[in-house]
């Protein structure tokens, strides 16, 4: 098959476009022929080393993707031969940059019609972490406002539309140039980040949700209400420690599991979510979209695409 993998730790041109095995589908696995995979802020965190370094190469980046059940191991009973799915990979595990991957087939779900393989790599991962993160994690209730920090990217474009679903208020930041498109997936409060202190003009808030890191992380605790919660998936694997006690601060355990991947089918059903504004690439040059990627100012997802 064709992967996109890297030999040791780099910049973008250590992603090598070649040939590797076939993965076979071992017992409970089944393997996916995959249309299409998404680029998530990880992945490039993954290729230079910052978040983990590998010991064995090559390696396989992409952590979530859609396509066609191609084989199943023994005792996999749920799926068969041609079934259409979408998943994310293990916590620890990546491998979705190719033409096939092997999977537990309990972490992977049926993909509807209503979703294009692009759309289901592109709303996989940043679905799960919005869901975990929104519902399970902050717990917000309708009527309670909320602070979703850079809502231009792929996990806030779901987390937005998450929150206004649920009968939140939702506040939340980008550049100038972004405005327009927050507001059509429902963002009541855009502040231009570049030109606004948002510690200057957001107060009393209920919760918090963090995609940006640094700095307006741990800003971000300044307009939490007494008793407010703030959930982080950029500041590394522990939350950072609040500067004042009377509020919490949470880092979001974004396990995968069918049952969030058939919440995102749902939610995307139901007309309460739309996938974000996607860039396709093809699997080939991965090295560009990982370029962008950790530029950090592209506006919702990159998505490769294999077939
Ligand atoms: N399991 C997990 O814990 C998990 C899962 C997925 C993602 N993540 C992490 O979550 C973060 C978000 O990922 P993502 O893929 O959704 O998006 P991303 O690629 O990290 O972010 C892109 C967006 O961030 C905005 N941005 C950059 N600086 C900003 C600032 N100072 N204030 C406000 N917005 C800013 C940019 O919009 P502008 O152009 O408007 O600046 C851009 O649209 C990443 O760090 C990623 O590693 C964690």
């Amino acid at each position: 098959m064709k992967a996109v993998y890297i030999e040791r730790h780099g910049g973008p041109e250590e992603l090598k476009y070649g040939d590797l095995p076939d993965p076979l589908a071992g017992a409970g696995e089944v393997v996916v022929d995959i249309h299409a995979a998404s680029v998530n802020g990880a992945d490039w965190k993954v290729r230079t080393g910052e978040s983990y370094r590998k010991s064995q190469f090559p390696h396989v980046l992409g952590r979530d993707f859609s396509g066609v059940v191609s084989a199943a191991g023994a005792g996999v009973t749920d799926f068969r031969i041609g079934d259409q799915v979408f998943g994310v990979t293990e916590a620890s595990q990546e491998g979705a940059y190719a033409e096939k991957i092997a999977i537990k087939a309990a972490i992977v779900a049926k993909k509807p019609d209503i979703l294009s393989h692009v759309n289901a790599a592109a709303v996989a991962l940043a679905g799960l972490t919005a869901l975990v993160s929104v519902e399970d994690t902050l717990k917000l209730k309708p009527g309670e406002t909320i602070l979703i920090q850079g809502g231009a990217g792929g996990v806030a474009a779901f987390a937005i539309q998450l929150a206004k679903h649920t009968g939140a208020r939702v506040i939340t930041t980008a550049s100038a140039a972004n405005h327009a498109y927050l507001r059509g997936i429902g963002a009541d409060e855009i502040i231009d980040y570049n030109a606004q202190d948002f510690t200057k003009v957001v107060s009393g808030c209920d919760k918090v949700f963090d995609t940006v890191g640094g700095d307006v992380a741990q800003r971000s605790f300044a307009v939490l209400k007494p008793g407010g919660c703030a959930a982080f998936i950029a500041s590394g694997p522990q939350a950072p420690k609040p500067p004042r006690g009377d509020v919490q601060s949470l880092r979001p355990n974004v396990a995968r599991d069918r049952a969030h991947l058939e919440r995102i089918v749902a939610l995307v059903s139901a007309g309460a979510v739309r996938p974000p504004e996607i860039r396709l690439f093809p699997l080939s040059e991965a090295a560009a979209a990982h370029s962008i990627s950790q530029g950090r100012h592209f506006r919702g997802k990159l998505v490769l695409t294999m077939r």
